[in-house]
C-alpha cells in the first residue's frame, strides 16, 4: 500500500479572520504537493468562512462543534453550519475533554453527527501523565475508543481519522518518542481492526510535534501524519514539517 500523510495544524485560540487568511497563502506558497500528502488547517471558528476557496492545496477543519443541527443552543455551532466550510472537525481534543468538560458521550454524539453531515472526524484520545505511570495507557486509549465509537456503523469507520495525543506531551514541549508513539500507534490499529475497522486507518500522532522531531515521528511504519498545535502558528516551521512528510514520501 502507498504511504500517505496527513499533516495538520491545530491553532487553537490563535489567529482571527485576516491573520488565518493571509497565513493561508503564505504556506501554500511555501510548499508543493506530492502523491499521497494532504494538509489542513484548523483555524477557529470567525475565520473559516471562505478559507476553502482560498488555495485547494489546504484543506480546512473546524476545532469543534454541536451535535445538534439547530435549536436554542447559545454559543454552539453545527455541523450543518460547517458543511461546505470544512472538510474535517476535531471531535474530543484533550482541552475539550478538560476544560469544557466534554464526556464520552458528548464524544460520541459529535462522531455520529460529524458523519451524518459528511465531515470527517478527527477523533482525539490520550492518556495523562498519571495513567501513562500507572501502566494504564492501553485501558484508557481502548476505553475512549469504544465510547466514542459506539453505535457508529462498520461501514462508516473508515472516515474517521484517529488522532493520538498524550496529555502530557500537549504543549510541554516534551513529546513521545517516536518509539512510543509507534507502539501506541500500533496498539489502536488493533483495537480498531477488533472492532471491525478496516485496514488502512489513517492515525496522527499530536503532542508537541515540531520541525526537530517531526520526520523521525513521520517515519514510524504505523504513524500517518501529526497533528501540530505550537508548530503550526509559523509558517516556517509548520512547513517544515510539511517538507519532512514530502521528502519522506519521495523516497
Ligand atoms: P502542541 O499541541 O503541538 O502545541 O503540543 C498539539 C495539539 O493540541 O493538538
Amino acid at each position: 500500500m502507498r504511504r500517505k500523510y496527513l499533516i495538520a495544524g491545530n491553532w487553537k485560540m490563535y489567529k482571527n479572520r485576516d491573520e488565518s487568511r493571509e497565513f493561508i497563502c503564505e504556506l501554500a506558497r511555501s510548499f508543493d504537493l506530492v502523491p499521497g500528502l494532504t494538509v489542513a488547517v484548523f483555524p477557529p471558528f470567525v475565520g473559516l468562512a471562505g478559507l476553502r476557496d482560498l488555495d485547494a492545496k489546504i484543506k480546512i477543519g473546524a476545532q469543534n462543534m454541536f451535535y445538534e443541527e439547530k435549536g436554542a443552543f447559545t454559543g454552539e455551532i453545527s455541523p450543518s453550519m460547517l458543511q461546505g466550510l470544512v472538510d474535517y472537525v476535531l471531535v474530543g481534543h484533550s482541552e475539550r475533554r478538560e476544560i469544557f468538560k466534554e464526556s464520552d458521550a458528548d464524544v460520541n454524539n459529535k462522531v455520529k453527527a460529524a458523519l451524518r453531515f459528511d465531515l470527517s472526524p478527527v477523533l482525539c484520545v490520550g492518556e495523562t501523565l498519571q495513567e501513562r505511570q500507572a501502566g494504564m495507557t492501553e485501558d484508557k486509549l481502548k476505553n475512549q475508543l469504544e465510547k466514542a465509537l459506539q453505535d457508529v456503523k462498520k461501514d462508516e469507520m473508515d472516515r474517521i481519522i484517529i488522532a493520538y495525543e498524550p496529555i502530557w506531551a500537549i504543549g510541554t514541549g516534551l513529546n513521545a518518542s517516536p518509539a512510543q508513539a509507534q507502539e501506541m500507534h500500533h496498539f489502536i490499529k488493533g483495537v480498531w481492526q477488533e472492532m471491525g475497522g478496516g485496514q488502512d486507518l489513517t492515525i496522527l500522532y499530536g503532542g508537541s510535534v515540531k520541525p526537530e522531531n517531526g520526520r523521525e515521528l513521520l517515519a514510524q511504519d504505523d504513524i500517518s501524519g501529526v497533528l501540530v498545535g505550537g508548530a503550526s502558528l509559523k509558517v516556517e516551521q509548520f512547513s517544515a514539517i510539511i517538507h519532512h512528510g514530502a521528502q519522506l514520501l519521495d523516497k
